[in-house]
């Protein structure tokens, strides 16, 4: 058993390796048209509504507009988020489809640890994550082989070693990230040239948005997720959807 785990591994690794190497010099649309032609049916966009997330579903919807489109509604979103979902449903004419966490779990956990357990401790912030986004996307990942992504890597320090094409062995799924080489600017120029809807929040000073109460307004030059659960260590703030094993 181990001797074919060991062998299945293998395979993986030299199967994601030969994918990056296959597209070390594509533009971002070259790959996206690639995945979504190899995996049609197997595969989604896993969008927060992020300015990459936006520039991806542009993307996806010029190739194929009835790819799979998801986002996972927290309960704790902002206002403009949800106008965006509403937004880019009409630009595009689709439907994004927008997945709950289980309102027994989240019931059970505000009356153990409160309704913003999430500025307690580290450990109360992960558990809301992983109730509140975590399972949602365990469902939503039902039926996949590919997951698509906004991940870049000037984002933050955690994302720095990223790549183009991983293997995401928590979800048993390859996981792409097209904008991975992308800058900040080059994402901007992209919105602005296409006329990609975006939130209104980026116009405010909030370069990265997730939830409402673990997100707050950066100062220019200040680093692009400082604004993301600032109150913890840069080096550990992540939600557990992009954790690397
Ligand atoms: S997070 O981990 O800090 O919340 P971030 O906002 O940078 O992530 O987004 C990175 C990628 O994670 C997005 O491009 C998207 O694929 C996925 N993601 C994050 N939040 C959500 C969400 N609420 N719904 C769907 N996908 C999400
Ligand atoms: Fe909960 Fe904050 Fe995580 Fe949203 S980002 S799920 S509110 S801890």
């Amino acid at each position: 058993m181990a001797e074919e785990n060991k062998q299945k591994t293998a395979e993986i690794e030299a199967k994601i390796a030969e994918l990056n190497e296959r597209f070390k010099d594509a533009t971002a649309e070259e790959v996206i048209d690639w995945f979504l032609e190899e995996y049609k049916g197997k595969i989604a966009l896993s969008s927060s509504l992020s300015i990459e997330d936006q520039v991806l579903t542009h993307l996806i919807v010029e190739k194929d507009p009835t790819a799979r489109i998801f986002t996972l509604d927290t309960g704790r979103l902002f206002p403009e988020t949800y106008q965006l979902i509403d937004r880019t449903n009409l630009t595009y004419n689709i439907k994004i489809e927008v997945f709950f966490p289980d309102y027994h779990e989240v019931q059970r956990m505000v009356r153990e640890e409160g309704i913003n357990l999430f500025y307690n401790s580290i450990e109360s912030r992960h558990r809301c994550c992983a109730i509140r986004k975590l399972e949602p996307l365990r469902r939503a990942f039902k039926g996949l082989d590919v997951w698509i992504c906004g991940l870049r890597h000037q984002q933050s320090v955690t994302r720095k070693n990223m790549q183009l094409v991983e293997w995401d062995d928590m979800h048993g799924l390859i996981k792409v990230n097209p904008l991975i080489n992308w800058t900040e600017q080059e994402v901007w120029d992209y919105i602005h040239q296409h006329h990609v809807p975006y939130n209104k929040l980026h116009d405010k000073g909030y370069p990265s948005i997730g939830c409402e109460p673990c997100t707050r307004a950066v100062k220019p030059g200040e680093d692009v997720r400082s604004g993301r659960w600032w109150w913890e260590d840069p080096d550990k703030r992540e939600c557990g959807l992009h954790q690397r094993y």
